[in-house]
């Protein structure tokens, strides 16, 4: 089948690769000419494993192609997928959906032939239908139809989330041919005995905020007993591994530490927050409050506990942050945890040399005042104690005993419960979580 995306960031960029790689001929639209350059290039301009070989492998064979026309995405195909981003707003909770409307707003006009607009970014409940009228007075003479189908994939695993997801969900208004078309995109990954979930377009953007607030919540819940296990001398790991087990619980997500970030959670509880207040239903969503509020008392914390070790003063103290990235296996530095501790902590006066395998050139431009070293132990060279922010496997697999003799003093905090502790004590250093 032919399609086209709109918008070629991490999920746009992702989608696309992956509808070329289950056979469908793809063209995708980027606005932003340099990322669109790299694109055309079989080049992905962020870290994502598996997807350059995927992306350039279908970009050489002519599977994909990328543009930045609207015109000729009309043009081309009468199946769109809407993948641009919706940003916090500046200064507010909710989402920003400037681009979607933009893309509605820029394709419609253009379009000659009956069409469906599948949505698959993440947007406040109420989206589509407001979106399926304004496409209603911008159409000549066509009929446009809209149906969402809202994407769940993680950085880092996004090209195998795509191709194997947990479940595959579309809102559709009724009598339209969204459900057919979207069953025979999808119909050797529904062959794999995905669940396909069939719902109005409401409840389908609703189960995306609500998959992400549960994500959030599980995170801030286990967090929130780690601040009791702190208080207590108690191990939140082996707590999180004890009711993991409860197969109504379930380990996954429970990981303490210096908390969520990235660019989706944090922003999506925010917006979903919003939301419901404009339907006047925030009291519902009341607890999401205490979720985000639990998440920055970990960076805080962990701005604090490093105070504490330096004696109660960053002034003059030299600080190494081992990870920048939100999580390992990419280099995502949007609300990222790390950065945010490492801003916190030169603020205070401390000298702060942050390491990361991958999110350096990232971090550079969002925190261009930090020091950025090129290897762990230059990241390390004098430091009075040590971060472990981002648990990237290369940090999991430093030797202590080496590490001990760059430093000035041998304090290691584990911000996200990812070392080997009895090693680390054991090499003489002072380990704290
Ligand atoms: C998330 C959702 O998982 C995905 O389904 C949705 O489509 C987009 O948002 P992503 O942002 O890529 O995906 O990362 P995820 O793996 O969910 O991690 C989010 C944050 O939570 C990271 O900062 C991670 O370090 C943190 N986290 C995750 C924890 O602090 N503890 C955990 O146990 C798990």
């Amino acid at each position: 089948m032919r399609m086209v995306v709109l918008g070629l960031g991490y999920l746009g960029a992702t989608h696309a690769a992956c509808m070329a790689e289950l056979g469908h001929e793809v063209l995708g639209i980027e606005v932003v000419p340099e990322k669109r350059a790299h694109l055309a290039a079989g080049e992905v301009p962020f870290y994502e494993p598996g997807l350059p070989e995927l992306l350039k492998r279908h970009i050489d064979s002519g599977q994909l192609a990328v543009s930045g026309s609207y015109a000729e995405a009309a043009d081309f195909a009468d199946i769109f997928f809407i993948a641009v981003g919706t940003p916090q707003k500046k200064g507010e909770y909710s989402a920003d959906l400037q681009y979607v409307d933009a893309a509605i707003e820029e394709l419609v006009p253009l379009l000659a032939r009956d069409s469906l607009i599948v949505g698959k970014s993440t947007v406040p409940v109420g989206t589509a239908q407001r979106l399926a009228e304004l496409a209603n007075e911008l159409a000549k003479d066509i009929e446009v139809e809209i149906a969402w189908n809202p994407e769940f994939l993680r950085e880092g695993f996004a090209v195998s989330d795509t191709l194997h997801p947990d479940r595959i969900v579309l809102g559709t208004f009724p009598s339209g041919r969204a459900e057919k078309i979207t069953r025979e995109i999808y119909a050797s990954v529904i062959g794999q005995d995905i669940p396909f979930i069939v719902t109005d377009p409401p409840t389908a953007e609703l189960v995306k905020s609500s998959a992400n607030a549960f994500l959030a919540t599980k995170i801030s819940f286990i967090n929130s007993i780690a601040e009791v296990c702190e208080a207590a001398g108690a191990d939140v790991t082996a707590i999180a591994d004890a009711i993991g087990y409860d197969a109504r619980i379930g380990r996954k997500f429970l990981n303490a530490g210096v908390g969520f970030g990235g660019g989706c959670l944090p922003k999506d509880i925010r917006a979903f927050m919003a939301r419901a207040g404009e339907l006047g239903a925030a009291e519902a969503l009341s607890f999401l409050r205490e979720v985000d509020n639990v998440n920055m008392r970990r960076r805080t914390r962990m701005v604090e506990l490093t105070r504490k070790i330096c004696g109660g003063s960053l002034l003059g103290a030299k600080i190494a942050v081992l990870g920048a990235a939100f999580k390992p296996e990419s280099d995502d530095v949007r609300d990222s945890p790390a950065l945010n501790v490492a801003g916190q902590i030169q603020l205070q006066g401390a000298s702060v040399s942050v390491y990361d395998p991958k999110a350096i050139p990232n971090s550079r431009r969002l925190f261009p005042t930090l020091d950025y070293a090129p290897t762990v132990a230059e990241a390390c060279s004098q430091a009075d104690v040590v971060l472990v922010l981002t648990e990237w496997k290369e940090f999991l697999e430093i030797d202590p005993t080496d590490l001990s003799h760059v430093v000035r003093r041998r304090n290691i905090v584990d911000g996200r419960n990812c070392l080997d502790a009895a090693e680390w004590i054991r090499a003489g250093w002072e380990f704290r979580r």
